[in-house]
């Protein structure tokens, strides 16, 4: 008997370590599906929304991890859980609605009913019917509904955050996060409680993996962005820093904006428009806020799926959600806080313009990800070039570098196993990062 195996792709790495990145890590799909399973499906947290989206008992969000989907759900007791939506039964995909409260979960194929922890509750004729005396049917006699319920998944939450993981066996989410990651998390998640200010949803036709790394690159905004690089919201002359978790998998990118206008940084550079002008300057109506203690940005990647922004007043998550190889959908949720007045929702919302599918800044972004995988597409056999900054991996004072995507790398290429790797790439994670030279310095 012979078994047939699906063939590996084995990538060529060329150059040291990470600073080269073969195109078809974003193109074949056999790598695809090795990510989902490593990445999304085991040992890692992922995002699946805020507490205050479901705040009552029977509240429920429907969203995915990796490509499966799952019910995220408040139960009578005020807990939340995370189960996979799928019928016990016969698997149907049985919940439709993105969001809205329910007493219990029903089937609509045959009706069998979960209870909000994902237990089994109800099955229709499960003792069978009754004619001529006689009992007809239904389901075996050791049946137990007690082994027939939803897949659960693990839950954890932080300051109004939840994550879930199919692994029962996963660390803890802050180890998963790391304490210099950790830090910045709970600097925008700090208790307060959360207001959904609402959501946007686009999908874009390029690898998910190109979401993470658009935000692990402080080198682009500068170039790319017009509004960025002109309204001084960021750029190559601003006070930042880039930090990382000790894998390298997760990052922050830390800036303070300045006054923007012409400098050494805006010379030569195209999206710079020095005559640009709003006409409803409220768009840039910053008030800085007592919790930034210094920076003015702090956009976080938290791989693999989920980015925590702050730029100015304007907070999101961006949830990853991948949909096969070539494309992903992106969704926003914008929040505020609920000590919040009129004043601070209404400039929240303003600023939210500079984001999402249409966004000032991010429309860009979504056009240059489509692009990439464009390029990827037509000459699989090539590789990108990440040497901004050198080829090591290591927390920077400066944004003119793409270290954040070489530790990513580092970190994929590790758990993918995805062509051979040479012991001087894969310093053991612990050691491989440099750490900030100093804990306790943040950028001011
Ligand atoms: Fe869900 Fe039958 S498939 S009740
Ligand atoms: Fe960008």
């Amino acid at each position: 008997m012979s078994t047939v195996e699906t063939p590996r792709t084995e990538l060529t790495w060329p150059g040291e370590g990470t600073s080269r990145i073969p195109y078809a890590a974003y193109t074949s799909e056999e790598l695809y599906r090795r990510e989902l399973e490593r990445f999304f499906y085991r040992s890692h947290w992922c995002y699946v929304g805020l507490e205050a989206e479901i705040p009552e008992p029977g509240n429920f969000k429907r969203t995915v991890i990796g490509e499966r989907s799952v019910i995220v759900v408040r139960d009578k007791d005020g807990a939340i859980n995370v189960v996979e939506n799928v019928c016990a039964h016969r698997g149907v995909a049985f919940c439709r609605a993105r969001h809205g409260t329910v007493k219990d979960f029903v089937c609509p194929y045959h009706q069998w009913s979960y209870d909000l922890k994902g237990n089994l509750q109800g099955v229709p004729f499960r003792r069978g019917v009754k004619q001529d005396g006689q009992v007809h049917g239904g389901m075996p006699k050791d049946f137990d509904p007690k082994d027939n319920g939803l897949n659960k998944l693990k839950v954890a939450t932080r300051n109004g955050v939840i994550f879930a993981s199919f692994d029962h066996g996963i660390e803890s989410l802050e180890d998963f996060l790391g304490p210099d990651v950790l830090h910045y998390f709970d600097r925008v998640f700090d208790g307060r409680k959360l207001t959904i200010l609402g959501y946007s949803r686009q999908r874009i036709p390029g690898n998910w993996k190109l979401m993470q790394e658009n935000i692990k690159d402080p080198y682009h905004p500068g170039l790319l962005h017009t509004w960025f690089i002109t309204f001084g919201l960021w750029r190559a002359d601003q006070k930042s820093q880039m930090v990382m978790d000790a894998h390298g998998r997760h990052a922050c990118m830390i800036s303070r904006r300045n006054q923007g206008g012409a400098s050494e940084v805006t010379k030569g550079v195209s999206s710079f428009k020095e005559d640009m002008t709003l006409n409803d300057p409220r768009f840039l109506d910053v008030q800085p806020e007592p919790w930034w203690g210094g920076p003015t940005a702090v956009m976080m990647t938290l791989f693999p799926s989920v980015i925590i922004q702050q730029q100015v007043n304007s907070v999101s998550t961006r949830h990853i959600q991948p949909v096969g190889k070539d494309a992903f959908d992106f969704v926003w949720t914008h929040f505020g806080f609920e000590e919040d007045d009129a004043e601070m929702t209404q400039r929240r919302l303003r600023q939210a313009n500079l984001f999402g599918p249409a966004g000032f800044v991010s429309a860009d972004d979504g056009e240059v990800i489509e692009f990439s995988q464009q390029g990827f597409r037509q000459r699989p056999e090539h590789a990108t070039v990440v040497e901004m900054g050198g080829r090591e991996v290591e927390n920077t004072d400066h944004m003119v570098t793409e270290t954040l995507i070489r530790g990513m790398y580092r970190y994929w290429r590790k758990v993918m196993e995805a062509g051979p790797v040479h012991t001087s790439t894969l310093a053991a994670p612990e050691s491989g990062v440099a750490q900030s030279k100093e804990r306790g310095r943040r950028c001011t």
